[in-house]
């Protein structure tokens, strides 16, 4: 826990959670780091209150279900998310031996997958499906829209062309690789830019072409694969969202007369009125159909991966201070993640 912003996390006593209506409290078998955590950490962004429990994502066994919940029993392995940015409450966050996670973000963790596999899902997932599926704009923040590309959820079946095709900037951060996923088995073509080292990944996940982000040509070869597919080109998701990714953005944006830019952080303020600019909040409830009916069967069949794979730092949770530092450091197509 932590008990004041740029502080080490300490490990120490909580109040054992339980589960009210519409919740499951879950054994953490395994936890991952997110570069939210360490903005947590460093600035306290998010924090409702101190002492405060981070991590926003878990995989383990059900421990309690509450006195509604139908679709998950004690003994159950599962991944699920957690929703400790919107609650500020200790017992929502993942960085524990038991976390609470409303039934509507968690899911079946098929026995072929470890926990270590399945915990790099939900925060990128819920993130994903916020950048594609949310039909009209709500607010992530103050005077900040989230994006609205109204693209439908990923199907089962094998998907049916939308004839619509989508840039992913960053196809190779979690977010990337997971939109590129969620958009591939929605039906709509994804072209990735990644390291030069990773296109193997992206192209694992469902890009039909990866360009390299180190590129001096970039801007051209997008342009040129988005014309040549001759889909209808929906705009971009920059996992990155820098000031150096927005101008490449914008400068692929402005051969296509605007279209959505969708963006893990504040959109830039020079975006033209053509482009449609919003920011995700990945806590959304318009991920709901995802977590219920797609996430378990998608991944008993493997239609649906765990990626990036894990990078597991250590087991007990007085490693998640080092994982911290591993995740801030940097992370290349993975995910660093702590057994408990
Ligand atoms: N607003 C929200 O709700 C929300 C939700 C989730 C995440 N986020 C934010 O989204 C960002 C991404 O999170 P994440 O977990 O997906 O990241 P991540 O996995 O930690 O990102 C690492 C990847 O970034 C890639 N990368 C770095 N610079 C790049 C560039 N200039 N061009 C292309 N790729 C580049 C690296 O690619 P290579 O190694 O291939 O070069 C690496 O694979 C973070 O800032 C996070 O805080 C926001």
């Amino acid at each position: 826990m932590a008990h004041r912003s740029h502080t080490p996390l300490q490990v120490g006593d909580a109040p054992m959670p339980t589960a009210a209506p519409g919740e499951i409290v879950v054994n953490n078998s395994a936890v991952a780091i997110n570069p939210l955590d360490c903005h947590m950490q460093d600035i306290g962004v998010f924090v409702r209150k101190f002492p405060a429990i981070f991590g926003c994502e878990v995989a383990g066994i059900v421990y309690e279900v509450g006195s509604d919940i139908q679709d998950f029993k004690k003994g159950d392995r599962v991944i699920g998310h957690t929703i400790n940015l919107v609650s500020g409450r200790p017992q929502d966050g993942a960085f524990a031996l038991y976390t609470v996670i409303p039934a509507s973000k968690a899911a079946i963790l098929p026995d072929t997958i470890s926990f270590t596999e399945g915990v790099v899902v939900p925060f990128a997932l819920e993130a994903a499906v916020c950048a594609l599926s949310v039909k009209e704009p709500g607010l992530a923040m103050p005077g900040v829209p989230t994006p609205g590309l109204g693209l439908p959820y990923p199907s089962l079946q094998t998907a049916i062309s939308t004839g619509k095709i989508l840039v992913v900037y960053g196809g190779s951060a979690a977010t990337g690789l997971m939109v590129t996923q969620v958009t591939t088995a929605a039906g709509i073509q994804v072209i990735s830019i990644a390291g030069a080292h990773n296109f193997d990944i992206s192209k694992r996940c469902g890009a039909v072409q990866v360009f390299d982000h180190k590129d001096s040509s970039l801007v051209k070869k997008v342009v040129e694969a988005v014309q040549s597919s001759e889909l209808e080109f929906k705009g971009i998701f920059d996992a990155i969202s820098s000031p150096g990714t927005y101008a490449q953005d914008l400068a692929i944006l402005a051969n296509f007369g605007g279209g959505h830019l969708a963006c893990t952080h504040p959109p830039p303020t020079e975006a033209p009125e053509n482009v449609k600019a919003g920011m995700i909040f990945a806590v959304n409830d318009v991920a709901t159909p995802v977590w219920e009916e797609y996430v378990t069967p998608a991944s008993e069949s493997g239609k649906f991966q765990c990626l990036p794979p894990p990078t597991v730092v250590g087991k007990g949770l007085e490693h998640i201070q080092e994982a911290l530092k591993r995740s801030k450091a940097g992370v290349s197509a993975t995910k660093i993640v702590v057994e408990l």
